[in-house]
């Protein structure tokens, strides 16, 4: 077969791209050379429909062990009874939670988009808002924290059959005990999604929310730092509260829902080239490295977040305790958009998102998004984050003055030799 040049040639252009630029949107992160191998190999020509002993097609004793030893590695790390692996992305772990929960017409209550939620999580334009009738808690105007009374009170006047905690853009840790304290008086089920601090959770830098939520989903390709994917966990199973039963009679427990919500609910075959990468990716996350690496991704989110606090930026609630802030840009006269479109002329990549109580859309916003995954994974420590701040505000502040920003782009591009990418490619 002839080779497929164009797209060989736009490979190594990706390649190139990743190695030379400064990488900070907060949910990228560059997997390992065997998570990538994994990924790229033949289980990816398996029909594997069912779990690991029920399946629905022959010849898969192999895939098999495949899944069971990325389960088994995922209930080790976050000391877990349950996980499924099959989720093809994070919105299908949370997708398939709702499908196991929900009726549609149910309501849900989740973190408003528009302050650091995340679009399955309840919003119009997703199936979540569409299916469900979904309600929101937002976060406190003077500090950027989540409102817990504000949730705690909707809680109460709406009584919906889920909360949901978790956000793509909130820099500070939950109180996940608290939630569930008012999940339990209004009888409903919490879920969090750590899509993105999970890997700091995972090495108890953050609050464990496995105690406290019935449910929790995460990706697996941000600080986790595997395969494109989702998975969803549970500390203890426990009985369905609704009371199906199986054919015998018995009352079917919420693994069983949920391992059934992923496939046939909403998915087809698993992808087990992909989750034989999560497998890897898993064992990473076990070995002393990975504990050192989620270290240094907090240690670097917070002296990037203190270098940006010292060139008078303003971050949402002041600073942060995860991977990631969220900037508020209105005192620097620049859009999220503008600021986006510069920093990419620089070879630095990252998000513009929406601030708390933005003025501008969702298009335009007014904040940017800065996370420090990526850029650990390099092998950036915290004396680095002073350079980074430093090219930022250099673009920022010169968005309009290109030969500005042809300077630092060289700069970039030298800077980041120190830090090999897939040296081995
Ligand atoms: C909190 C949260 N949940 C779910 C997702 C969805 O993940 P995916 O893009 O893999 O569907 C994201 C992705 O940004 C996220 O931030």
């Amino acid at each position: 077969m002839q080779r497929d040049t164009p797209i060989f040639d736009l490979l190594a252009k990706e390649l190139q791209r990743q190695r030379s630029g400064i990488e900070l949107i907060a949910s990228e992160n560059f997997t390992s050379l065997q998570v990538m191998q994994a990924m790229g190999s033949v289980p990816t020509n398996k029909y594997a429909e069912g779990y690991p002993g029920k399946r629905y097609y022959a010849g898969c004793e192999v895939v098999d062990e495949m899944e069971n030893l990325a389960i088994d590695r995922l209930k080790q790390i976050f000391n877990v009874e349950y996980a499924n692996v099959q989720p093809h992305s994070g919105a299908q772990a949370n997708a398939a939670v709702h499908l196991a929960i929900l009726n549609p017409g149910d309501k849900i209550l989740g973190l408003d988009l528009s302050m650091g939620g995340h679009l399955t999580h309840g919003s119009n334009v997703n199936y979540s808002g569409k299916l469900y009738e979904a309600h929101f808690y937002g976060v406190q105007k003077e500090n950027g924290l989540v409102d817990y009374e504000m949730l705690e009170q909707k809680a109460r006047e709406i009584k919906p059959k889920l909360i949901i905690v978790g956000a793509s853009a909130y820099s500070r840790d939950w109180d996940y005990a608290r939630v569930r304290k008012v999940a339990d008086e209004v009888g409903c089920l919490l879920m969090a999604d750590i899509a993105h601090p999970a890997g700091l959770i995972a090495k108890g830098l953050l609050s464990d929310p496995f105690d406290h939520c019935h449910i929790v989903t995460s990706t697996t390709h941000k600080t986790l730092r595997g395969p494109r994917g989702g998975i969803i966990m549970m500390r203890k199973d426990f009985e369905n509260p609704w009371g199906h039963k199986d054919n015998k009679g018995n009352t079917k427990m919420m693994s069983h829902l949920l391992d059934m919500a992923v496939f046939p609910g909403i998915q087809g075959g698993p992808l087990m080239h992909v989750i034989a990468a999560k497998a890897v990716a898993f064992g990473e996350i076990l070995s002393d490295d990975y504990t050192q690496y989620a270290h240094q991704v907090q240690k670097n989110a917070q002296a990037l977040a203190a270098a940006f606090v010292a060139r008078e930026y303003n971050i949402i609630s002041g600073g942060t305790e995860n991977h990631l802030m969220l900037i508020d840009l209105r005192n620097k006269n620049i859009s999220g958009k503008k600021a986006e479109q510069a920093l990419v002329k620089a070879e630095i990549t990252a998000n513009k998102n929406m601030v708390p109580f933005d003025d501008k859309s969702a298009f335009v916003t007014s904040g940017i998004r800065f996370g420090t995954a990526a850029i650990t994974t390099r092998g950036m420590k915290e004396t680095d984050m002073q350079f980074i701040a430093d090219v930022v505000d250099r673009v920022l502040m010169n968005s309009e003055d290109t030969a500005t920003i042809e300077a630092v782009k060289k700069e970039v591009n030298a800077f980041m030799e120190q830090f090999p990418l897939y040296p081995e490619l």
